[in-house]
């Protein structure tokens, strides 16, 4: 099973740049365009969060058009850029999502891999929180079936990375999820956007990574006093394979287009 992971987009309505700066548009059309060139194609397109900038209806009306181009079945979750009223009226076709409330859900049918998504966002804030109604929904599910590998998505990490500008949104309560996690030996991997950089950490038994962003990366500063910013880096998303024998690995792949190939391995 190969499931593909954009995560923040950040689109704009059509003809804006994000920060007055990139085409973010354009730079999701050409991550969609390279992953529906992968052979093999993947089963599932995963898109954890901040598909928007602002919330606003003509930002997700662009989005909708983008991401149209996107050939698997896609699965999304908000983030804190995302409006969680504006997010259900554009995707309303999308019938795993839930009618209202958070956008917790679980697809089994993509493959081996169940998914489970988390909606860890808070309306109105940037930082996130695994609150006791996620929690038991959560544990609920799983424990409905606690042998099948499992990848849970959600946006915020629940994990300090030392980047004090990136830290202070992250998801609160991680203590509390990680101590339903750890009675999961199952869960393959906990895969979060957000941070707009690709990171590696163990959290509970698991192995916990981040995605880069499909614009623009927040800049790694970790020391006291940083000043937020970000750079134009090579954009990128993850490819996670799932063997039965081997379990879950995770490319990391830039965006774009390079020279070769070359006649060597
Ligand atoms: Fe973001």
């Amino acid at each position: 099973m190969w499931i593909a992971q954009i995560s923040d987009p950040h689109v704009r309505p059509r003809g804006t740049l994000y920060h007055d700066t990139v085409d973010s548009n354009a730079m999701l059309a050409a991550a969609i365009a390279q992953i529906n060139a992968l052979a093999p194609p993947p089963d599932v397109v995963l898109l954890t969060g901040d598909i928007v900038d602002e919330g606003e209806a003509s930002e997700y009306a662009a989005a909708r058009e983008i991401l149209s181009a996107v050939r698997a079945p896609l699965r999304v979750i908000p983030g804190n850029h995302d409006n969680r009223a504006a997010f259900r009226a554009a995707f309303q076709d999308h019938a795993y999502l839930p009618a209202d409330g958070p956008v917790n859900y679980v697809d089994q049918g993509c493959g081996p891999v169940r998914i489970v998504a988390l909606d860890v966002t808070v309306p109105g804030m940037h930082h996130g929180e695994v609150d006791d109604a996620c929690l038991s929904w959560l544990d609920g599910m799983l424990g409905s079936d606690p042998d099948r590998p499992t990848l849970i998505m959600m946006h915020q990490p629940p994990v300090a990375c030392g980047v004090p500008y990136l830290d202070k949104y992250w998801c609160r309560g991680g203590d509390r999820l990680a101590a339903v996690v750890a009675r999961y030996p199952a869960i393959e991997r906990i895969v979060c956007g957000h941070v707009h950089r690709h990171m590696h950490v163990r959290f509970a038994g698991t192995l916990l990574c981040t995605a880069p962003s499909t614009a623009t990366a927040i800049a790694l500063r970790p020391y006291p006093a940083a000043e937020p910013a970000s750079f134009l880096e090579p954009p990128g998303f993850l490819l996670h394979h799932w063997k039965a024998d081997a379990g879950l690995l995770t490319h990391g792949i830039p965006v774009g287009s390079f020279p070769g190939p070359f006649p060597f391995a």
